[in-house]
């Protein structure tokens, strides 16, 4: 039986409010709004004061196709409605980027000054935080204050700044110690590309929060089991099909607890607030997910496990000369078939099934084998699905005989589309 799937791939008409600050990153918020027009989607900007020091109305109302409001629009006597009323009203997500220290202060104060942060006070729609500054200003003890105090509210999700080089950095003539901290500490713009991405999954939570009662136990990424200190069997999972499915459930009010393997520092950067707990073999994931499973309701086994280990693993580094010809090898146990017995009637527990040619006999044994509620048949042999790629496509089954066939999408979307899917589960 294939049930009918909300299309999630359509932008199209749906009313973007983006706020520019003052930042050098605000040209790239040009990026954005051109991408958003051109998806479809009805987009109105906002500049403050000092973002008009970077860049000009003029720039954001070609790309938007609209006027974009200023301080001074916010001022003028008006026979209708206030601006920042009709605007706050107007928004079904309003994104603020680049955030700048002040505005985040304001944000965080419930301050309004200017046609912005009156926007933000007048509308209730989701607010997307995407900031940019100086690292040193970024790692100041009160902006982290009001980063943190900010995120309290449910209505505000973070897109935390990347590490990378910022614009006033001058490459050649860092002293070491910055040169080192430059590679460490965030302060860059999320690009615009993520921005995006994360916009299209608070416009398809529209703002309600289905999985707020819900404690999530997701596990992602790949394990590593060594057999001395730098050889190991791993697979070539990335992590993100998980951090897609951590945000999408931090977008709709899950709690989550994050258990992976080692995923890149700048995609692990992508991650939204959640609880992370970092492993890297098969016997330290067992562990850890046997230590929160009590406490979780709906549980995902998206990490890709390894299945053997080698018997022995050398505390040194062998040389090559006395690298073993042949492995041998011992079977890992199945976590997810043991958190099946283990199950109770208020846990859901959700499994992946990683597969070539068919993907749906073994991933229908897998479902009962492994006493899964559903299981998200994933192709990794077609073009752009699977292990590492953008994005996904799978089929998910249920134990009532439900299956839904999610066509190429991104992982994001993909992970809105299994909780949709997980919140008909009988
Ligand atoms: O049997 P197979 O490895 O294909 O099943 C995949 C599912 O089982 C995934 O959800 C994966 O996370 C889980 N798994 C596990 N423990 C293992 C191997 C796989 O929980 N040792």
């Amino acid at each position: 039986m294939q049930n009918s799937i909300p299309n999630l791939s359509s932008i199209l008409g749906r009313q973007v409010l983006i706020g520019v600050g003052g930042g050098i990153a605000a040209y790239k918020i040009c990026e954005l709004v051109s991408a958003l027009a051109k998806a479809g989607a009805e987009v109105r900007v906002i500049l403050t004061g000092s973002a008009q020091q970077f860049i000009t109305p003029l720039t954001f109302a070609t790309l938007s196709r609209h006027p974009a409001f200023t301080d001074q629009d916010f001022w003028q006597p008006t026979h209708g409605r206030p601006l920042h009323i009709q605007l706050g009203e107007w928004a079904e997500v309003l994104v603020i980027a680049p955030l700048t220290a002040q505005t985040l202060g304001k944000l965080a104060h419930g301050l309004a000054d200017n046609l912005l942060t009156n926007t933000v006070l007048a509308s209730t729609c989701p607010v997307l935080l995407a900031p940019a500054m100086n690292r040193k200003m970024w790692q100041q003890i009160a902006v982290q204050r009001n980063w943190q105090q900010v995120l309290t509210d449910p209505r505000f999700h973070g897109i935390a700044p990347r590490v990378g080089m910022l614009a006033c950095d001058v490459p050649n003539q860092l002293p070491d110690q910055d040169l080192n901290s430059w590679q460490q500490v965030a302060g860059r713009m999320a690009e615009p590309e993520q921005i995006r991405a994360q916009v299209e999954s608070l416009l398809h939570t529209q703002g309600q929060r289905d999985l707020t009662n819900y404690h999530l136990l997701l596990s992602a990424g790949g394990t590593r089991e060594y057999f001395d200190p730098v050889r190991f069997i791993g697979n070539p999972s990335t992590g993100k099909m998980g951090i897609a499915l951590a945000t999408a459930a931090v977008h709709r009010g899950a709690r989550v607890t994050f258990v992976h393997g080692p995923i890149h520092p700048e995609l692990m950067a992508t991650l939204p607030p959640v609880a992370a707990v970092a492993i890297t073999s098969a016997a330290e994931m067992h562990q850890t997910m046997l230590q929160h499973f009590a406490q979780a309701n709906i549980i995902i086994m998206a990490a890709a496990v390894a299945d053997v280990r080698p018997q022995d693993c050398h505390t040194e580094k062998l040389p090559k000369r006395s690298l073993p010809s042949s492995l041998a090898l011992e079977p890992i146990p199945d976590i997810v078939a043991e958190l099946g017995k283990l199950k109770q009637p208020h846990q859901k527990l959700i499994g992946f099934a990683a597969q070539t040619g068919n993907i749906l006999a073994p991933a229908l044994r897998k479902l009962e084998e492994k006493q899964l509620d559903a299981i998200v048949a994933n192709p990794i042999d077609q073009p752009q699905a699977g292990f590492g790629s953008e994005t996904n496509q799978a089929i998910f089954l249920d134990r009532q005989g439900r299956n839904w066939e999610i066509n190429r999408c991104s992982k994001l979307q993909l992970a809105h589309h299994l909780f949709d899917f997980l919140s008909s589960l009988s």
